[in-house]
């Protein structure tokens, strides 16, 4: 798969984990990051990865717009 786009996580507060998800028939977790506040992650779909799952407070930038998960807590 031939992607240059990349999404860009940034943790909001500590403990944010990036999870990627399989591409095929089956969607499974395959990775978890796990980000404190201020760090930056920046990732592309690629042939394993179909989907991320951000789970904590997080700022999220993509193609598409800008978009903040909220944690649990709020
Ligand atoms: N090995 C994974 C892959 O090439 C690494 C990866 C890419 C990833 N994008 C991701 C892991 C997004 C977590 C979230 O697909």
């Amino acid at each position: 798969m031939s992607n240059n786009e990349f999404i860009v996580i940034k943790a909001l507060e500590d403990g944010v984990h990036v999870i990627g998800l399989t591409r095929g028939t089956d969607t499974k977790f395959h990775h978890s990051e796990k980000l404190d506040t201020g760090e930056v992650m920046i990732a592309q779909f690629t042939d394993h990865t179909s989907a991320v799952k951000i789970r904590g407070y997080a700022e999220i930038q993509t193609a598409h717009g800008t978009v903040t998960s909220d944690s649990k807590s709020k």
